[in-house]
C-alpha cells in the first residue's frame, strides 16, 4: 500500500497530516507522509516480477510529494534470494534549507535506537546538522542508514562511557538500553552507561554551553503508590531488585543532571518518558507491544504475563518526538512527564493488537486470518501493577498533549513489521 494512501485520524477524529508544531521559536512541523516514507516505504527498488505494481505505487508516491522529487535510491532488492545490493548513489529525501543562525548542530546519543532514529529523521528533515553517537548495543545502523552520506549527517560508533569531544548547540542524551532483557543483560554496564555516560555528556554540555536534554523514564517512579503519577512524586523503587540497574541508574542520572545545573549553570531539560511504541522497535527487546504484534503476525499464541489485569498506557513515537523537541526548545528546566494517559489492561490490549493485525491483513492483502489465542504466563519480579502519566505540566508549559490514538499507531506498526517479515529482514 502506498504510504500516501493511508489516512490517519487523531484521537478526536481529525485527520493527521503533519506532526510537530512551531513553538518556542523552533519549527518542528513536517508532513506525516514525508516522515512515514522513511520507515514504511522500502529503501530500495525491487527486481520483483511485479515491478509493474511497484511502479504504480511509486507513481502514486510521486504524485503525493506534490512536485517535489521523491527520494530515490539505486539499491536493489532481490526477492528470490532475499538479499539487497547497496549502492552509494543515493538521492536523499529533501531537507529544509535553514539560515546559519537557524541551523543547529545537534548531538543525539543513542540515535541508532528506536526513539533516537525517529528523532534523527525529524531533525534531519527540519534541516539541522545531526551527529549520532551509538555503540550499537541495542540500536542498529540500519535505522538511520537512509541518512548515511548526507552532508548534514554524521554517525560515530562510540560508547558514551568514554568522553566524547564535539562542538554542538543541543545534546539529546538517549544512550541507554531501555528494555528489561537488554538492561538486565549486564546490569553493571547499564549503571555505568547511566552514570558515566550522563556525566560525560553533561561535561560536554558544560564546555560547549550546549543545552542538554536527558530521556529519563517513568521507571523512576518504580511500582507507584499514587495514580496517575505527576512529577512531584518521588517514586517507590526497589534499589536491589532486577530492574534497579535501570531505575536507579536513571534516578542518579537525573541527580547528576540537576547537580550540573545548580553547580555549573548547565542548561538542562529532563523528559520522563512513559511506555512508547512505534516502527523500528527492536522485536528482540521483549517489550509488550512488539511481542504482541510479532506473535499475532506469525499466527502464534500471544503471551500475557500474569492475569492480564495490570494496566499500561502507550504513546505513539511521533507524539513523544513532538514532546521532546518542544521541551528542548522551551524554558522548562523541571522534569516533564511525556506519555499517553489512555490506560488499557494488558489483557484488553492483547485483544486490540490481534484485532488490528487481522484488520490490516484484510485491508492490505485481502486475507481473512483467524484470531490467535491469548495465553497466560507467570508475572516477572517487580513488574508494576499500574502506571499512568499525569501530563498536566506538559500541557501547561509546552502546550503538548498526545494526538495519536493507540489504534492508529498500532496499525502503522503492524504494517511496518509485516513489510519487514515479508522482505525477510526480521
Ligand atoms: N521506548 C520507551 O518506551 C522508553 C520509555 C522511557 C524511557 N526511554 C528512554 O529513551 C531512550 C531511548 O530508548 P529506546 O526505546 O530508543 O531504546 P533503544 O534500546 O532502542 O535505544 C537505545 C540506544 O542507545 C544505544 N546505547 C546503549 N548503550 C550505549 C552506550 N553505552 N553508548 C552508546 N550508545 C549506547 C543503543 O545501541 C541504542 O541505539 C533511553 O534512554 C530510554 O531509557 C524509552
Amino acid at each position: 500500500m502506498a504510504t500516501s494512501s493511508i489516512k490517519v485520524l487523531d484521537k478526536y477524529g481529525q485527520e493527521i497530516k503533519t506532526v510537530g508544531f512551531n513553538r518556542f521559536g523552533f519549527d518542528s512541523e513536517v508532513p506525516i507522509d514525508e516522515l512515514r516514507s522513511l520507515y514504511l516505504r522500502p529503501h530500495y527498488v525491487s527486481t520483483a516480477p511485479s515491478t509493474a505494481d511497484s511502479s504504480k505505487e511509486d507513481a502514486k508516491e510521486t504524485e503525493s510529494t506534490q512536485g517535489r522529487t521523491p527520494y530515490q535510491t539505486n539499491s536493489i532488492y532481490h526477492p528470490d534470494s532475499q538479499s539487497i545490493s547497496y549502492t552509494t548513489l543515493t538521492r536523499f529525501q529533501p531537507v529544509k534549507l535553514l539560515s546559519p543562525p537557524e541551523r543547529k548542530r545537534i548531538l543525539v546519543t543513542g540515535g541508532a535506537g528506536f526513539v533516537g532514529s525517529h528523532l534523527v529523521d525529524r531533525l534531519m528533515l527540519l534541516g539541522h546538522e545531526v551527529t549520532v553517537i551509538d555503540n550499537f548495543f541495542t540500536g542498529s545502523k540500519t535505522t538511520v542508514s537512509h541518512w548515511i552520506g548526507h552532508p548534514n549527517f554524521e554517525m560515530v560508533r562510540h560508547d558514551v562511557v568514554e568522553p566524547f569531544m564535539i562542538e554542538c548547540d543541543q545534546i539529546y542524551h538517549l544512550a541507554c538500553p531501555a528494555s528489561p532483557p537488554h538492561y538486565q543483560f549486564n546490569a553493571v554496564k547499564t549503571l555505568k552507561t547511566s552514570f558515566m555516560g550522563t556525566l560525560n555528556m553533561l561535561g560536554l554540555a558544560k564546555r560547549t554551553k550546549a543545552r542538554f536534554l536527558i530521556t529519563s523514564t517513568s521507571e523512576i517512579y518504580g511500582d507507584p503508590e499514587v495514580h496517575p503519577q505527576n512529577e512531584e512524586y518521588w517514586g517507590h523503587v526497589n534499589p536491589i531488585g532486577p530492574r534497579a540497574c535501570y531505575d536507579e541508574g536513571k534516578r542518579v542520572a537525573e541527580t547528576l543532571t540537576y547537580g550540573y545545573h545548580r553547580q555549573d549553570g548547565v542548561d538542562v531539560r529532563v523528559a520522563r518518558i512513559f511506555n512508547t511504541y512505534g516502527p523500528r522497535m527492536n522485536p528482540a527487546d521483549g517489550r509488550v507491544v512488539s511481542n504482541f504484534i510479532m506473535q499475532a503476525l506469525r499466527g502464534e499464541d500471544m503471551t500475557v504475563y500474569g492475569d492480564g489485569s495490570q494496566t499500561r498506557s502507550f504513546q505513539y513515537v511521533h507524539d513523544l518526538i513532538d514532546g521532546l523537541i518542544a521541551l528542548m526548545n522551551s524554558n522548562e528546566t523541571r522534569p516533564v512527564n511525556i506519555g499517553n494517559g489512555d490506560e488499557f489492561t494488558i489483557g484488553d490490549f492483547a485483544k486490540l493488537v490481534r484485532e488490528t493485525v487481522r484488520k490490516v491483513k484484510k485491508e492490505d492483502d485481502g486475507v481473512d486470518v483467524p484470531l490467535v489465542n491469548i495465553i497466560q504466563k507467570p508475572i516477572p519480579t517487580d513488574d508494576p501493577q499500574k502506571r499512568r502519566p499525569d501530563t498536566t505540566r506538559a500541557k501547561e508549559v509546552l502546550g503538548w498533549q498526545p494526538k495519536w490514538s493507540v489504534e492508529m499507531g498500532l496499525e502503522e506498526m503492524v504494517r511496518y513489521y509485516k513489510a519487514k517479515l515479508a522482505e525477510g529482514s526480521l
